[in-house]
């Protein structure tokens, strides 16, 4: 039994496979103290680590000193203004004016399986199927303990929600607020979806940065006094900081350790934050920013937060890494995709940006499908009037001066030459050139008074609006409906400003962007539930928008606009420290690259793109022969080596990141028997010996041939070594011959050999 009540104690143990998470409730009032999150226990008699028999003592003990006590207990989802001056992670403004509130326990129920989130993207009881666990309890692999809490000052009742799945170690944390009705209004200034208390002086955290073209760094600190936070204002997940946070002890490291990781189900604002107290108490927090964020909760209605996902490893990040990439492959992703090896494509961006046509078009899908690439993805530019980024988002139809002979005409052209078609779409935008705006300027976000911040030359729509979303919707459907299309490529190329909607008026301001939000949720799940079979590939100007909401949505995620083999070492490293590499975009591109200038060899910009979905994004036609010459048995290594690729453990083995030389991951199949090594040697070498490489992840009892993959012959070489698993992990491999030069890769697969 994954969750268990002890009574004597009054205390909650939940168990994942290799993980135990207590608390319990203390003291006449019901404070919920946090006691352990970490490896198994078999014993649970830990109730002493909630100090309550130590001074400052529980209030019933010690009244005169219950701020001492409020300000150092580790709550297990504190609450505001009445003596924890740490971070708190509920507040409201009630009728009164008052914003405090305490959150005491009142009872408690066990649920088979995982309740959904209304209008929310959530993790989902069931491996592999698209239902709600209540409907097919036998299969239930996860279990949720739901604690009721009351404020009764304000009326509230607090529903702290924890999914423990059995199948892997992580549990899903989510809290509802319900107005009981003292008050007919009370707004919720922060209501976060979790919080977790830790102890101890020598933590560090990791939190991802960047940029456009530049996302996900791994930045790892000491965690010091104070508060230490990333967040998002601008109503994406965006570029810049990322809905992720681990706390690892400062020992840990790739392979050993402790480490704790944090990430958050949701695509708008967020904070991720830790915090080190005056006794060292550590308190992570996560959920929705409560920057501009006030939700009117009326007599009898809930709110309901995102998700945190908690991961415990006790064998440093790789462990966290794996355990995430399970979880969001198996209770995560809904596509039908997720398990399949998607279709090859060539996008058009890269290659033509906006300067294309019908016959331009054909041209790259007659050499891309002679070549064995099956989906072309027409990208910005086919609509409207738009020859450039300033006009016509809003306006989908077809500018058919580029597309002679319409939609339908190319898509079948296309499809006669045996491949698929795809569409790019930037559903949630408006041109201030576009017939929409000239026709409903009151659609996009905006202030009445103020001229709207432009970004891109574009404003966003107001999909707060069930209006504005319904007629999005129809467009899309429209164009969808209009040909033969298979995939589609939704784009968000700027962040919101100007926080005001035409409809919501003055009280309801603050809900604005939580309501965006859920307004794309909702235009993508009216999506996929009307196009089941669509490809969608959600995009953010690259990667402002890879986060776990969206991959509810979509199987994968547009991982950069930066190409470069060399810099997507480094975002493939940071986002697949949280995301499984089957849901990372990755193209092949064109050189001199686009966004770094840089030459590389095309053979080593394969080698990057397979760790993710594959594609290509040149023109076919245009570039060198001997690449294009490459284009067939870099389609054969993708489907000798994408099954492995999209379903097996991730291992890292070097980072280009930290050593600043070389790079090297592994895939391992489920079962041990095949894994993949990549290693690419990003500077040249003089007068070294070849590398040692200990591999990782593999039986150590287990015999493997290694074979290199060879791009000219488009096969593997003959077996150049054979040896036991422990041997290629405790001692290593050499690897010789790529380190003349820049830039080179090597593939070497793995199979078990059973001897007879
Ligand atoms: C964004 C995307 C690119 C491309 C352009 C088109 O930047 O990330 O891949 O689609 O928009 O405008």
């Amino acid at each position: 039994m994954p969750i268990t009540y002890l009574d004597k104690t009054k205390t909650f143990k939940l168990d994942t496979p290799n993980t135990t998470y207590m608390f319990r409730i203390v003291d006449d009032e019901g404070f919920i103290l946090h006691l352990y999150y970490g490896r198994r226990l078999t014993d649970e008699n830990i109730d002493d680590l909630a100090r309550i028999e130590e001074p400052p003592f529980v209030p019933s003990k010690n009244n005169r000193d219950r701020g001492s006590f409020m300000d150092c207990a580790p709550f297990e989802y504190p609450g505001h203004g009445l003596g924890d001056y740490r971070d708190d992670a509920f507040s409201v403004i009630n009728e009164e004016g008052y914003s405090a509130t305490s959150i005491n326990y009142k009872s408690y129920k066990i649920l088979p399986g995982k309740p959904k989130l209304p209008g929310l993207p959530a993790t989902f009881a069931n491996t592999n199927k698209n239902i709600e666990q209540s409907s097919d309890k036998q299969n239930s692999i996860c279990n949720t303990l739901e604690i009721t809490a009351e404020d009764s000052a304000n009326g509230l009742e607090i529903i702290l929600s924890y999914s423990v799945f059995e199948d892997v170690d992580a549990i899903a944390r989510s809290v509802r607020v319900r107005n009981t009705g003292k008050y007919q209004n009370i707004k919720l200034t922060k209501v976060l979806s979790a919080s977790y208390e830790f102890y101890g002086d020598d933590y560090d955290t990791i939190f991802m940065h960047g940029t456009w073209a530049r996302e996900r760094n791994i930045d790892r600190e000491h965690l010091g006094y104070g508060k230490h936070y990333v967040s998002s204002t601008r109503g994406e997940s965006s570029h810049q900081e990322h809905p992720f946070i681990a706390l690892l002890s400062s020992d840990a490291n790739e392979d050993y350790g402790d480490v704790y990781g944090f990430s958050f189900v949701y695509s708008g604002n967020f904070i991720a934050q830790a915090e080190r107290s005056q006794f060292d108490n550590v308190r992570v927090t996560m959920g929705i920013s409560p920057v501009d964020f006030c939700w009117n909760l009326k007599a009898g209605e809930e709110f309901c937060t995102p998700e945190v996902i908690s991961v415990y490893s006790d064998a440093g990040l790789g462990k966290m890494s794996r355990n995430f990439h399970d979880l969001y492959r198996n209770h995560l992703i809904r596509s039908p995709y997720k398990d399949m090896k998607r279709p090859i494509l060539i996008n058009n961006w890269e290659a033509t940006y906006f300067n294309f046509d019908t016959e331009k078009l054909i041209s790259i899908a007659q050499k891309a499908s002679q070549l064995g690439i099956e989906l072309l993805v027409m990208d910005d530019g086919w609509f409207g009037h738009r020859d450039n980024d300033s006009s016509s988002l809003g306006d989908w139809y077809v500018n058919e001066n580029k597309l002679k002979g319409g939609l339908k005409y190319l898509v079948d052209e296309v499809n006669k030459l045996g491949m698929k078609f795809g569409i790019w779409m930037e559903p949630e935008m408006i041109s201030p050139d576009s017939d929409l705006y000239r026709a409903h300027p009151d659609w996009a976000i905006q202030i009445p008074g103020r001229t709207p911040v432009m970004s891109r030359e574009q404003y966003v729509l107001d999909l707060t609006r069930q209006d504005v979303r319904d007629y999005t919707f129809s467009q899309m459907e429209k164009i969808l409906k209009s040909a033969n299309i298979e995939y589609l490529k939704w784009d968000m190329n700027r962040q919101l400003t100007d926080l005001g909607s035409a409809l919501l008026g003055a009280e309801s301001m603050g809900e604005l962007y939580h309501r965006y939000c859920l307004g794309v949720y909702e235009l993508q799940e009216r999506l996929i539930t009307e196009f089941p079979n669509l490809l969608l590939e959600n995009c953010s100007g690259g990667g402002a928008r890879f986060d776990p909401g969206m991959l509810y949505y979509s199987p994968q995620i547009w991982t950069s606009d930066d190409m470069d083999p060399v810099e997507r070492l480094k975002i493939h490293e940071g986002t697949a420290l949280v995301y499984p590499l089957s849901t990372m975009g990755a193209h092949v591109c064109d050189c001199p690259n686009h966004s770094t200038g840089r030459t590389t060899p095309f053979e080593t910009r394969g080698y990057v793109a397979l760790s993710g979905t594959f594609g290509y994004e040149l023109d076919v036609t245009r570039i060198p022969e001997a690449d294009r010459n490459m284009i067939p048995s870099q389609i054969k290594m993708y489907h000798r080596y994408n099954d492995l690729v999209r379903s097996g453990d991730y291992y890292r083995v070097a980072s280009y990141r930290e050593n600043h030389e070389w790079d090297c991951w592994e895939v391992v199949s489920k079962d041990k028997s095949e894994a993949l090594v990549t290693v690419i040697n990003v500077i040249g070498r003089v007068n070294y010996k070849s590398r040692l490489v200990k591999l990782k992840g593999l039986d150590p009892d287990k015999i493997y041939s290694l074979k290199v993959f060879n791009m000219e012959t488009a096969a593997e070489d003959e077996e150049f070594l054979r040896l036991r698993g422990d041997a290629l992990m405790y001692a290593g491999i050499n690897v010789k011959g790529i380190y003349h030069g820049d830039f080179k890769g090597r593939l070497i697969h793995l199979n078990e050999v059973t001897v007879q």
